[in-house]
């Protein structure tokens, strides 16, 4: 695959072709995910629970997002790496960019962060220095601790409109796209199809301009124990951890991951 860039999503949005996100922590996942011809790789905070064992992503630092960032950028050949802000590394405009050279130096070609439209000012000011910024809208879990829990968003009508308007204000600001994680699937298709740049789903139904999961989680492994709802094994059924990347990279691309039984209804 040639180097996949912005303008490589932008035009899969146009010509309505799907792409694949996975996350990577490390090398090896990253040169697999690379091999099954994942467009974008997400250095997810989700690390601080899948490989550090928290209970949440607050306990992540810049400084652990950078290594692990590091260590993908070295698997990586083709693909667009995008790094997470962890908690509390963008609570102000200066902490954003100074947070955001860090991981840009460390190898990401796009930050993400989580949050709505009081956000703008610093993915105006990100954007204008050269930092790509993907905005994390829904459930956002650096914010668990006031949605009181890892929940659906959106399906109160006052919320719907609030995550309307905070797509709209995001990408005015210069996002270069949007994640959507856990909203109904009717919410997600009409904010998909209301802005121009393309949105990352998980757990917001199918008609998003593209799908990410967990690497972990794709691979049916789970610490908890308790699989999400959006969830899919794709290790089940296939001959190795490779193929099992492919097929996701397969059903998200033909529009057959996820279904009914791994999204939200209003
Ligand atoms: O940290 C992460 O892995 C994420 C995805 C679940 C979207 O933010
Ligand atoms: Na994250």
């Amino acid at each position: 695959m040639p180097e996949v860039t912005l303008t490589t999503l932008q035009k899969r949005k146009q010509d309505g072709e799907k792409f694949a996100v996975v996350t990577s922590y490390d090398a090896t996942f990253a040169h697999a995910a690379n091999q099954a011809g994942v467009e974008v790789i997400l250095v997810g905070d989700s690390l601080g629970m899948v490989l550090q064992g928290n209970d949440s992503t607050l306990p992540v630092s810049v400084a652990d997002m950078a290594y692990h960032t590091r260590c993908v950028k070295r698997g990586n050949r083709d693909a667009l790496i995008m790094a997470d802000l962890p908690f509390m590394a963008y609570a102000t405009v200066e902490q954003a960019l100074q947070s955001s050279a860090t991981l840009m130096q460390a190898g990401a070609h796009m930050v993400k962060l989580e949050g709505g439209a009081w956000l703008c000012e610093s993915v105006r000011q990100l954007t204008e220095r050269g930092v790509p910024v993907c905005a994390h809208l829904g459930l956002t879990p650096q914010t668990v601790n006031v949605l009181g829990g890892y929940k659906v968003q959106g399906r109160a009508e006052a919320q719907a409109r609030q995550l309307r308007a905070d797509a709209t204000a995001l990408e005015q600001a210069g996002a270069a796209c949007l994640l959507l994680e856990c909203v109904p699937s009717e919410l997600a298709a009409e904010i998909t199809q209301s802005v121009k740049i393309p949105v990352i789903g998980i757990g917001a139904g199918n008609a998003t301009d593209a799908q990410v999961l967990v690497m972990h989680d794709l691979l049916g492994l789970s610490i908890s124990g308790r699989t999400p709802k959006f969830v899919k094994n794709f290790l089940a059924g296939q001959n190795s951890i490779q193929d099992a990347i492919t097929a996701f990279v397969q059903a998200v691309k033909d529009g057959s991951f996820p279904g009914p039984e791994h999204s939200f209804s209003a």
